[in-house]
């Protein structure tokens, strides 16, 4: 496999980087995964506007011509690759470079950013979307900059040990007694009917999946509150559905030790499991 590091594509064997850089020193930089299916990038706009958002509020040096290349050298891996037919995911990282000797605070604004993009035949967990999964309620021990996609992702990854120590698939965070979302994906909660999740806010990442969700409800008339929900409020809800571009569609049926509903996936999830099949096939 073939990937792309500093204008240059090269295998993924060959590609190195410097022990200076504060993507590997700090967690200093941002990331977006995205989903490519029949050679076409879903939603490639969405992605790059929060893209932006994050370069902009990091004050990372990402010049103007290279974040117009970005969608080129996407579609680039892609073709290179042979991941034309096949349902794709695209990994796209950017730090604020290599600087010496080790500093806090940024270094000069011309260190040149890293910028590497990667391509991955990938597989849904179609059987589990099915099923249905169990998720556990964990507390939410991030920090209250969730609204940025940050390479800075080890409060994620100790609590996506704690759900494989568990054996279940899926997180619920909780905030001073609030859901906010799943360690790679969003929370919605169908509870009398109205769709709830947590709103816009630093303590949860605004995802894409979430934003077509958003979106079709409107579209299809389903009630929709953006308002916070407390966690012994889960327990009402007849539909937990955890949301995400590598996550798709996950109805959740068993939380902590409790079932979910009727325990099998609910008729709101089945419709966006649909509308989310139609947009991205
Ligand atoms: C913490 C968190 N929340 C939500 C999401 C879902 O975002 P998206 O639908 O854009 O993949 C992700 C995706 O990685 C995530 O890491």
């Amino acid at each position: 496999m073939n990937i792309y590091l500093n204008g240059i594509f090269k295998p993924r064997k060959e590609a190195t980087i410097s022990v200076d850089d504060r993507g590997f020193l700090f967690g200093d930089g941002i990331y977006e995964v995205l989903r490519c299916v029949n050679g076409r990038l879903f939603r490639l706009d969405s992605h790059l506007r929060r893209l932006d958002r994050g370069i902009r509020a990091l004050s990372i040096g990402l010049s103007e011509a290279q974040r117009a290349d970005l969608p080129e050298i996407m579609q680039k891996l892609i073709e290179m690759n042979h991941l034309q037919d096949q349902d794709t995911t695209i990994y796209m990282q950017i730090t604020r470079g290599a600087s010496s000797p080790r500093s806090h605070a940024y270094p000069a604004e011309e260190t040149p950013p890293t910028i590497m993009i990667s391509a991955t035949p990938f597989q849904p967990n179609t059987m589990l979307h099915q099923t249905g999964a169990h998720a556990i309620t964990v507390p939410d021990v991030r920090w209250s900059r969730c609204d940025l996609k940050t390479v800075n992702l080890l409060p994620n990854v100790m609590i996506a040990q704690q759900a494989k120590e568990r054996n279940v698939f899926g997180t619920i965070m909780i905030r001073d007694g609030i859901v906010t979302e799943g360690y790679n994906n969003n929370v919605f909660m169908v509870i009398d009917g109205t769709m709830y999740t947590h709103p816009d806010s630093p303590y949860i990442l605004s995802g894409i999946t979430r934003e077509v969700i958003l979106e079709f409800a409107e579209k299809a008339g389903i009630p929709v509150a953006l308002v916070p929900v407390r966690e012994s409020e889960v327990f009402y809800a007849r539909e937990v559905i955890l949301t995400g571009t590598t996550t798709d569609i996950q109805p959740v049926i068993r939380i902590n030790d409790r079932t979910v509903g009727d325990g099998e996936p609910g008729p709101v999830t089945r419709l966006l499991q649909e509308e989310l099949v139609k947009q991205m096939f």
